[in-house]
């Protein structure tokens, strides 16, 4: 991994395969990880894979986007490493061949300091790119050692977390490892916690209009962000 934050070049999503075999990854495991949930988990995990097949046959231009350093990418390496040993290893092998060019934002400004050391969000494909796409957000979230991500809600989002590396618990119901797939429905309030043993990798999904994912709100105790 570089310390060198890139932006994908320009040009169309088939220009870059290694693109591409990461959505067919991410298109996999909403198909076939995780079997047996509730039928609104499997109306869930369809319609993420409509919405993401519609944008590969689509073949569209990817917009350029430029990352920030986080510190919370130190883990990132270990992230991988435990991952590839797991049942999303091949999930694990596609983000190893893009993650120099992942555009890692700050989650939140108005957090505590801790905050922005543990936590980091990047997007793969949304109204922002680089992968364009109007109703439906992909992403990563990834979380240090010890760390929690406050209770919160996403306002009028459907949003699901796929387990990657690392294990988390959601609120207190259970602890989550690699291949799990958690559904929260929309102003779901959910917190995430992560133990010792190493950091935690996860693949995200929203489904929303294509006006709420355009900006899209999260709130903390029912208040948005400031930021
Ligand atoms: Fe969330």
């Amino acid at each position: 991994m570089s310390d060198e934050v890139r932006p994908p070049a320009s040009g169309k999503l088939s220009e870059f395969p290694d693109w591409t075999y990461l959505l067919d990854e991410i298109d996999s495991v909403y198909r076939f990880g995780s079997n047996g949930g509730s039928d609104v988990i499997a109306q869930h995990r369809r319609t993420v894979r409509d919405r993401l097949q519609a944008v590969v046959e689509a073949d569209p231009y990817l917009i350029e986007r430029t990352g920030d350093p986080l510190p919370v990418r130190i883990h990132l390496g270990r992230a991988i490493d435990r991952g590839s040993d797991g049942p999303l290893s091949g999930m694990t092998r596609a983000l190893a061949r893009v993650v120099d060019s992942l555009p890692w934002e700050l989650a939140y400004r108005n957090v505590p300091e801790k905050l922005t050391r543990d936590l980091g969000y990047c997007e793969l494909l949304g109204p922002r790119g680089p992968v364009p796409c109007a109703d439906l957000i992909l992403g990563l979230v990834l979380l240090a050692p010890h760390s929690s991500y406050p209770q919160h809600s996403h306002e009028d989002i459907e949003e699901s977390y796929v387990t990657v590396s690392g294990s988390w618990s959601e609120n207190d119901a259970a602890i989550f490892g690699p291949g799990s797939l958690i559904l929260n429905r929309t102003n779901d309030e959910h917190r995430l916690t992560v133990g010792h043993s190493g950091p935690c990798l996860l693949v995200y999904a929203w489904l929303a209009s294509p006006d709420l994912l355009t900006a899209p709100r999260t709130l903390f105790g029912g208040v948005p962000d400031p930021s």
